[in-house]
């Protein structure tokens, strides 16, 4: 698997740590793009670090972590071809990946124990994207991206 990017901020960065160790020790080649210290810190800056990491084909998935994931997930959502997804347990790690093919995981450090987000980290890379009518779906999405998607409700 390509390397993943891993980026947080202050109220982040001590789970991202405890996830880069946990992931180098399954063998994973990781990249860590700050931030390192309790220092306050913007959390866009480090989704943009790791959504550009993606883009640059520096890192093949994006783990992103602040106070509740959220922050994370919205910047993150801003970039061309991410889709970034906020987890709390592992069924929504796992349907991030089947239903939507999640490029980025995004954790809260405020919400979720070590344990349990090194859990959604091990379930979010171990599933496989389902395909099917998900492509159409996340295709979709990516239209909308380009501004090509006009909403419209299918007549019944
Ligand atoms: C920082 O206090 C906090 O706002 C940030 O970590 C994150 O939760 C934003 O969504």
């Amino acid at each position: 698997m390509p390397p993943i990017a891993l980026g947080a901020d202050h109220a982040g960065f001590t789970l991202k740590d405890a996830l880069k160790a946990w992931l180098e020790r399954q063998g994973h080649e990781v990249l860590d793009l700050g931030t390192h210290t309790a220092d306050s810190v913007d959390y866009p800056d480090y989704a943009a670090a790791v959504t550009e990491a993606l883009l640059e084909g520096a890192a093949g998935r994006g783990i992103l972590v602040c106070g509740t994931g959220i922050g994370m997930a919205m910047a993150a959502n801003k970039a061309p071809g991410v889709r970034a997804a906020s987890c709390v347990d592992a069924y929504t790690a796992r349907m991030a990946r089947e239903h939507n093919d999640a490029n980025v995981l995004t954790l809260g450090a405020r919400i979720l124990g070590a344990e349990d987000a090194i859990e959604i980290v091990r379930v979010w890379l171990e599933t496989a994207f389902a395909g099917d009518r998900h492509a159409r779906r996340i295709e979709k999405v990516a239209a909308i991206e380009r501004k090509e998607h006009r909403g419209h409700v299918p007549a019944r």
